[in-house]
């Protein structure tokens, strides 16, 4: 046999061979899809539970400020965008790491003296959520660990799972107005640990952690070498006279990834734009600032209409209107835990800020329910009420109540759910 027979012979048993490994289809879905989870939604679909027909379903689950309508957004964020619609010049491509004007409004807004900023150090995404994702994979390597706090919210183990990074929690303690445990957060860095997530103001625990306590957050970090990513998106979302610490105002040392958004403070989630502060004094991220821009490649960018609205929604929305929706989620905090926190069986912790109140469920007290998930399928079964059992956050027993419904439905909700309880505390 010739040389060109036998490449022939080669070429032909190698067409068969690949045509006989694929001689059906076989489409399996990916690894990275299949270690994508979202415990949220795993959590409600576990608790296969349908409303009371004869009840209206007051929803006390979303972190969705525009679904009951009673929070408007303010006109000049209306005026900003149908400007730049019918500017036909906000319809195209821009960087992938957000357009300039939007970054330059953003760090002459956001900086200050303790924290400057500049054009160079932002970043936008497609949402916070979006800007989470492009900080944990600029940060973190497949195998390596993240700190995450518990309770907290959920997108930081979906984000870091997916990309094949080991989550570790640190404890919330609710006795303590929510304070990081800072033993227990020690006990689990190791070499391998990329950084820690820090969300302050708190989803789902609605706390803002004091000064002091930030600056004890920012020792440990030095200590250990730390970088942190900080999502601040319910930055100045605090009640009555306590105040908001953005945490890299209190450090030079620390480098900082600070995520925030437009979606909460400006009340527009669907609106899809986030972003990454980098501070860096140091230059300490010097690889990071270029890792964030690679990254933002991936999606080709937010929002460019958004995007070119933002330096007027920056400096066109009056500081009334973030006042007003502050002073209606604490008035909203303080009319619930007022009727919740006399119920047997509940312990309310009163919020500091954001939109949302943990409640703890004492469920040893509560007849045949045996955890928070069985609590909440009950509660929305017989009352028509639908909260976030605390296992979505990683914290049993617990329950999480969002702020933003109309104050009549949210007095109406904490009335079923006390008429819920009595009926089933022992
Ligand atoms: C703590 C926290 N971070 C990030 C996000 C995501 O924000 P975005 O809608 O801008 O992606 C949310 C949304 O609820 C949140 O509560």
């Amino acid at each position: 046999m010739s040389v060109n027979d036998r490449t022939e012979d080669a070429l032909n048993n190698k067409v068969k061979n690949v045509m006989t490994s694929r001689s059906k289809w076989h489409v399996p879905a990916s690894i990275v899809s299949k270690r994508t989870v979202n415990p949220i939604r795993e959590t409600v679909f576990n608790m296969r539970a349908k409303p009371n027909p004869d009840k209206e379903l007051i929803s006390l689950a979303l972190g969705d400020p525009t679904i009951f309508g009673n929070f408007k957004i303010h006109e000049s964020c209306i005026d900003a965008v149908i400007k730049q619609l019918q500017s036909y010049k906000a319809n195209g491509y821009l960087p992938a790491f957000g357009c300039e004007e939007a970054r330059k409004a953003l760090a002459e807004k956001f900086s200050t003296e303790d924290a400057p900023l500049t054009i160079r150090d932002i970043v936008l995404g497609s949402g916070a959520s979006d800007a989470l994702n492009l900080a944990i994979g600029a940060l973190c390597n497949e195998g390596q660990n993240i700190l995450l706090p518990r309770p907290g919210f959920s997108i930081y183990q979906t984000i870091s799972q997916s990309k094949g990074i080991e989550c570790r929690y640190y404890d919330l303690l609710p006795d303590r107005n929510w304070e990081i445990d800072l033993d227990q957060l020690i006990t689990l860095i190791d070499d391998k640990t990329a950084c820690i997530v820090i969300n302050n103001p708190s989803n789902p625990c609605g706390s803002n952690f004091s000064r002091q306590h930030l600056e004890s957050i920012i020792q440990v970090c030095e200590t250990y070498k730390l970088v942190i990513i900080a999502d601040e998106i319910y930055e100045d979302m605090v009640f009555g006279s306590t105040k908001f610490y953005p945490i890299a105002s209190l450090t030079k040392s620390v480098p900082i990834l600070k995520v925030s958004g437009l979606a909460k403070r400006f009340l527009v989630p669907g609106w899809r734009v986030g972003w990454v502060f980098i501070y860096d004094q140091n230059g300490i991220l010097d690889e990071i600032r270029d890792a964030l821009l690679s990254l933002s490649n991936i999606i080709l960018g937010a929002n460019s209409l958004i995007q070119h609205s933002i330096p007027d929604i920056l400096f066109n929305t009056p500081d009334e209107f973030y006042q007003d929706t502050i002073n209606q989620c604490e008035r909203s905090a303080s009319v619930s835990a007022s009727v919740l926190s006399e119920i047997r069986g509940l312990h309310v912790i009163v919020p500091q800020g954001a939109m949302y109140m943990m409640i703890g469920i004492n469920i040893e007290e509560f007849k045949g329910i045996k955890d928070d998930v069985e609590f909440a399928a009950k509660l929305l079964e017989e009352e028509s009420v639908m909260c976030l059992p605390g296992q979505c956050f990683h914290y049993p027993n617990y329950m999480r109540i969002t702020l933003t419904p109309p104050i009549e439905k949210l007095k109406e909700a904490c009335d079923r759910i006390r008429e819920f309880c009595i009926r089933h505390h022992i």
